[in-house]
């Protein structure tokens, strides 16, 4: 029987409607390929939507996704929009999302590919079988933190504050995500924190060091996270899974992309407990190559992939757009930011036109 699927399409800006196409293309061959049927809404966030409704997340797109079975996002933001006050920023959108689905797990797996090991800026021994996870807590943190904002104290001073706080039901939470899903990879948990210095993340190890009683199969260690970015670098292979929190968890997730190349080869999925997942490129949205067919769709195609796994159960399919992915880089495939000698320089257009031929 034919499997059906609701995908919410949320291109965003600059590059992401180019991207986006590909990724559609992929899915709809592959729909035939496994009797899938995907029933595509597409939907306004970002800047294009505070162009066209004059805020960035409308509620008509959030009711759209959560009657979805799963989102495609994208990539959102751009220099038009940067100087808008706060709550009309692309960026605000995005969290608004987020925090609208209570997608408060963002798995973001950083893996070199054998083919691309030399477009990565580390040498090879470094980073040749580098493969982690990083679990990053996405709904709470200093990003929703309150209070927020910038106030004129009693001397008159004006004072800027964001608050990094954690509840133990938040903490937990994310714990169990990032224990499970060590368990199902090699077993060994890094906690990252910044707990000699923030009682907020004394708080969060204490809690992860008691959610492992649970955990028994599970190595949990712990590092600073200012240690753990030089880690990063230095010998990322140490790392497996790594659970941290909603900022350190942005850098870092910047950092491990790097280690693979180019940050246009990773995906993401956030999770919550019941809302539909989203599914998005760790990169941004580009605009200073936006519609000039130079964008590398590679992450948002392996984030199709994820979606497949995650939300609707079909690693099958999954696994095969994995491979299609694979095989277009052995066939010498690269766009401009994984580019390195002997290879053949395309576009986004020719890469995506390579996949489909490849599924
Ligand atoms: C990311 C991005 C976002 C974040 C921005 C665009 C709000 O950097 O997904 O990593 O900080 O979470
Ligand atoms: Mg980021």
């Amino acid at each position: 029987m034919t499997q059906q699927y609701r995908i919410t399409l949320l291109p965003g800006d600059g590059i992401g409607p180019e991207i986006m196409a590909i990724a559609v293309r992929v899915l709809e061959t592959i729909g035939e390929k496994f009797d899938l049927k995907f029933e595509f809404q597409e939907a306004l966030i970002g800047g294009s939507a505070i162009d066209a409704t004059g805020e960035p997340l409308p509620a008509a797109t959030l009711e759209t996704c959560k009657q979805s079975d799963a989102v495609l996002l994208a990539a959102i933001g751009g220099y038009k929009w940067d100087s808008l006050p706060r709550h009309l920023r692309p960026e605000t959108g995005l969290l608004g999302l987020r925090s609208g689905l209570q997608l408060f797990a963002n798995l973001r797996p950083a893996t070199i590919l054998p083919q691309l090991i030399d477009a990565s800026t580390l040498k090879r021994e470094v980073v040749e079988g580098v493969d982690i996870m990083v679990v990053r807590e996405l709904t709470g943190g200093i990003y929703f933190g309150q209070p927020r904002g910038v106030f004129t104290t009693e001397t008159g001073e004006k004072r800027g504050v964001n608050t990094m706080a954690y509840t133990e039901s938040e903490i937990d939470r994310i714990g169990r995500v990032a224990f499970e899903t060590a368990q199902k990879r090699s077993k060994r948990l890094c906690s990252v924190d910044k707990a000699n210095v923030l009682e907020v993340s004394q708080f969060w190890r204490d809690r992860m060091i008691a959610l492992s009683a649970e955990y028994p199969d599970v190595e949990l260690s712990h590092l600073y996270v200012d240690n753990a970015a030089m880690q990063m670098v230095r010998a990322p292979k140490q790392f497996d899974t790594i659970v941290t929190s909603n900022l350190f968890g942005d850098i870092l997730s910047d950092a491990a992309a790097m280690l693979t190349g180019s940050i246009g080869m990773l995906p993401s999925a956030s999770l919550g407990a019941s809302n539909p997942g989203v599914y998005e490129p760790v990169h941004g949205s580009a605009p200073d190559i936006a519609g000039q067919d130079k964008a590398n769709p590679l992450a948002q195609v392996l984030s199709a992939a994820m979606m497949l796994r995650y939300s609707f159960n079909q690693s099958e399919a999954a696994t095969y757009i994995e491979q299609a992915v694979l095989k277009v880089l052995d066939q010498g495939y690269r766009t401009g930011d994984i580019f390195s000698e002997g290879k053949t320089l395309v576009g986004c257009q020719a890469i995506g036109d390579a996949i489909v031929a490849a599924l």
